[in-house]
């Protein structure tokens, strides 16, 4: 292995791995780690770069193999991407085959009517583009960001089918079709002989839409399921319990937490639920992670965080998964009491 950098030793591999808990995603033959890393807020160029390098180093090192990230993190848009990719370069020379990497396009990205939405014009320039900020050579994992409402599914579809053909991606996935368009786009894809490998939604004890059908209908199909957000942005930690901190998400002006989500009905179940990590011996981080990963249709949870020591702390819920039947009914009488 060629190490490039000098103020940090990787672990050996075998206690890497140990550390970890891996997963296969759906019916594929490639395992995930339970904790993912995404790069939606702090690895943008308004954040602390070495900040940003420690969390990679350290994840890498707990035996965190995937990184999530789209064309428009940052801010600016991209930055998380150009971010990454020197991250890699001054890091992780030699380390490419241990890495799931992936990256999303659909989001509003560049001016006029092709830079944001799920056309194969977008989906083309912005996987080419992609690739240049972070210098890979091709992404693991290559995701349309959304359903646009306008462009057919078939058409965003056809357009990941050729982009995992013209070797740019290994595999695909959708992030937050609705049901309806979901189905097309598994269909579609399990006849192209290209399945959809993951299927990646927002999922947390705070929200739980996914419940009713998308997590159903991506298990049907044998696509991995992957939740974003499951701290709900910070909402289940102990971060807010005494009102915003200065410097937390929901207080910075880049942040997309905003403060009028902070909601008292919240922080009281927060604060409840906060009481039942307790009892069983973790953080409230720890047992929103858990509590995800309890589901065996979810792969994987990708958390956010803007230290090492979050990424730390949220790590510990490996330790700790099970649920007893008395815990898991406290916690839906808290979530039931919120709505
Ligand atoms: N497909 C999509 O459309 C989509 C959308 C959103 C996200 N995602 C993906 O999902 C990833 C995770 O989303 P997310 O960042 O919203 O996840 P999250 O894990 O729900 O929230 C992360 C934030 O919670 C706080 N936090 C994390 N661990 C903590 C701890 N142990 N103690 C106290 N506070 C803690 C930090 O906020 P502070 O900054 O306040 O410290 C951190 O930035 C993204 O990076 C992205 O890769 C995808």
């Amino acid at each position: 292995m060629n190490h490039m950098d000098n103020s940090f030793t990787y672990q050996p591999a075998t206690d890497r791995y140990n550390r970890m808990q891996y997963k296969y995603c759906g019916k594929s033959g490639l395992q995930l780690p339970l904790i993912s890393l995404g790069l939606w807020h702090n690895f943008g160029s308004v954040d602390d770069f070495t900040v940003a390098t420690d969390m990679i180093k350290y994840a890498f090192d707990q035996g965190i193999t995937h990184f999530d990230l789209a064309n428009n993190y940052g801010p600016v848009p991209g930055s998380a991407e150009t971010n990454f990719g020197r991250i890699l370069k001054e890091n992780f020379q030699g380390y490419r085959d241990e890495m799931i990497i992936s990256s999303k396009a659909g989001h509003e990205m560049w001016a006029g009517p092709y830079g944001g939405n799920s056309s194969r014009k977008n989906l083309m320039a912005s996987i080419n583009q992609s690739l240049r900020r972070t210098g890979l050579e091709y992404f693991d994992i290559f995701y349309s960001h959304r359903y646009d409402g306008v462009t057919p599914v078939e058409e965003t579809i056809q357009t990941l089918i050729d982009i995992v053909k013209q070797g740019k991606a290994l595999y695909i996935g959708i992030s937050k079709y609705p049901p309806e368009q979901a189905r097309i786009a598994y269909e579609m894809m399990t006849k192209a002989g290209v399945p959809c490998l993951i299927s990646q939604y927002r999922y947390s004890m705070f929200d739980r839409a996914v419940e009713a059908e998308t997590l159903p209908l991506a298990a049907e199909y044998g696509s991995g399921f992957i939740a974003f957000s499951p701290l709900a942005q910070g909402l289940l930690t102990d971060k807010y319990l005494n009102g915003i901190p200065e410097g937390s998400r929901a207080a910075r002006s880049s942040g997309f937490l905003q403060r009028s989500q902070v909601t008292p009905e919240k922080i009281e179940a927060a604060r409840q639920l906060n009481e039942i990590a307790r009892l069983r011996g973790q953080t409230l981080a720890e047992m929103a992670l858990a509590w995800i990963l309890k589901d065996e249709r979810v792969t994987s949870v990708i958390v956010g965080a803007s230290s090492v020591n979050q990424l730390a702390d949220n790590l510990k819920a490996l330790e700790h998964l099970d649920f007893t039947p008395d815990d898991l009914a406290e916690i839906e009488q808290i979530l039931a009491r919120m709505i």
